[in-house]
């Protein structure tokens, strides 16, 4: 057998690394060996010695702002975030502007963010209480423009449509069931939600966030969701939980659990302490206190969090100078894995973790096929890791349109290297892709 490539370095197998060779053809991975082949079955050899060749990362939580607004994300600017932070797949939010609650949304969104992709990607589509259910079970039916997944915003949320009452899902419950398809919502209850505009304030926002968006409207959304859904529960994904009493309520529900690296790594104390501008840790569901921080930390090494998704969600410095006025999100797709490498190496959690939550959990949740493994007859998504070279996280370093990041000034450990379907897409600092190359992934039905 002659390769396209074969790529020498160490890959993780039961806890452990191997000194491994990844043998590429056609842009997936034919074999991994523990001896490199020799020459005559080699096209480029490349050796990255004892780094980590780590599957590409899949970020199934972003809002990369195309179509609608572009000025503080599109595309191309959000795929080659993900790329240079190891991401080789994500999957976006459908909180455009317009909306895309419905096929002929889908497809137009399609057309133009295609166009664009450095890396493959999934898209949403989101549903309300208007949706037609029958109209929807049409569209997973058929294989051309699938989404990727649905959402539901179950109260109101950044440039969302709420779906309101939380009840109504159970119209949706045989739909998503039938055709296996991923009900991922954004789970604080619209009813628990306290009304009100901010007073501007720069001071004290990310206690009053907290106060307006409290913990119980997540716990609440949880149990109605699990409720409305019966047996189709297993289809749920809750996005970004961010309380003790959120994982509570998830527990023994068939339904899975995201949590972000900015509940992980931030929370009120840390933010008031550390945040000049504290609009730059507003998001939904909000920042919580230190208890709630270390809750998420206990289930996500228990086994309670099935994935981590970064909720990447820029906004430009000049919207987030309004105090509490300011929109809600942050951005995270390209700090997302250096972060958890670099939590790694502080004992937080262990590498296995770190690469099942972002890695192996999320292709077979959203059933995407070829990706998330270093395994033969997988696509050739690899992110080469130097463990040992953790540095300060920097905004104007990062390449989102948005230029700052909430995690200023943490450490983070970078991918050096990092192949999409056998193609180096980006080497050292330097992005080496071109828009367009992305593939559009809808589930595997
Ligand atoms: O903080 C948030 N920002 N939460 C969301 O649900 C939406 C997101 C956005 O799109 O800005
Ligand atoms: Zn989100």
């Amino acid at each position: 057998m002659k390769y396209d490539l074969v790529l020498e370095g160490r890959i993780l197998v039961e806890g452990k690394l191997i000194p491994s060779a990844v043998c590429i053809l056609d842009g997936r991975i034919e074999a991994v060996k523990r001896i490199a082949p020799t020459g005559s079955e080699t096209g480029d050899m490349i050796r990255y010695g004892k780094a980590l060749l780590m599957p590409g990362t899949i970020d199934s939580h972003v809002h990369f702002r195309d179509p609608g607004q572009t000025r503080k994300e599109d595309f191309a600017s959000g795929t080659t975030s993900a790329a240079f932070g190891g991401a080789t797949t994500v999957i976006d939010m459908p909180n455009n502007t317009p909306s895309i609650t419905n096929g002929s949304e889908l497809g137009k969104k399609l057309d133009i963010v295609r166009k664009k992709a450095h890396v493959d990607f999934g898209l949403y589509m989101m549903i309300t209480p208007e949706t037609n259910s029958d109209g929807l079970r049409a569209l997973l039916r058929k294989s051309t423009v699938r989404p990727t997944a649905l959402k539901a915003f179950l109260g109101r949320s950044t440039n969302s449509l709420v779906f309101d009452p939380i009840s109504d899902l159970s119209s949706f419950a045989g739909a998503i069931e039938e055709t296996g398809t991923v009900l991922a919502v954004h789970p604080e209850s619209g009813r628990h939600l306290k009304e009100g505009s901010g007073d501007g304030d720069p001071k004290g926002v990310l206690r009053k966030h907290n106060a307006m968006r409290p913990p119980l409207a997540e716990r609440m959304a949880v149990e109605e969701a699990v409720k409305a859904l019966g047996t189709a529960s297993s289809n749920l994904h809750l996005l970004h939980i961010s309380t003790g009493d959120g994982i509570e309520a998830s527990r023994e529900t068939g339904a899975t659990v995201e949590v972000t690296p900015h509940h992980l790594f931030m929370d009120i104390k840390w933010a008031e302490a550390h945040l000049e501008n504290e609009a730059l840790g507003k998001m939904n569901p909000p920042l919580r206190d230190t208890d709630h921080r270390s809750s998420l930390w206990r289930a996500l090494n228990d086994g309670k969090v099935d994935t981590i998704g970064s909720d990447h969600a820029p906004h430009l410095l000049d919207e987030k100078s309004e105090g509490s006025n300011s929109p809600s999100g942050v951005p995270g797709v390209e700090t997302m894995l250096p972060l958890l490498l670099d939590s790694v190496g502080k004992h937080m959690t262990s590498l296995e973790r770190v690469q099942h939550l972002l890695c192996g959990s999320p292709a077979r949740r959203f059933s995407l096929e070829g990706k998330g493994f270093v395994s033969a007859g997988y696509d050739a998504d690899i992110t080469v890791v130097d463990l040992s070279s953790s540095k300060r996280i920097r905004g104007e370093d990062l390449h989102s349109k948005c230029g700052w990041t909430p995690f200023e000034g943490m450490y983070g450990v970078f991918p050096q290297v990092v192949y999409s379907r056998g193609e180096l897409i980006v080497e050292n600092d330097v992005l080496c892709s071109r828009p367009g190359r992305g593939r559009y992934l809808s589930s595997a039905s």
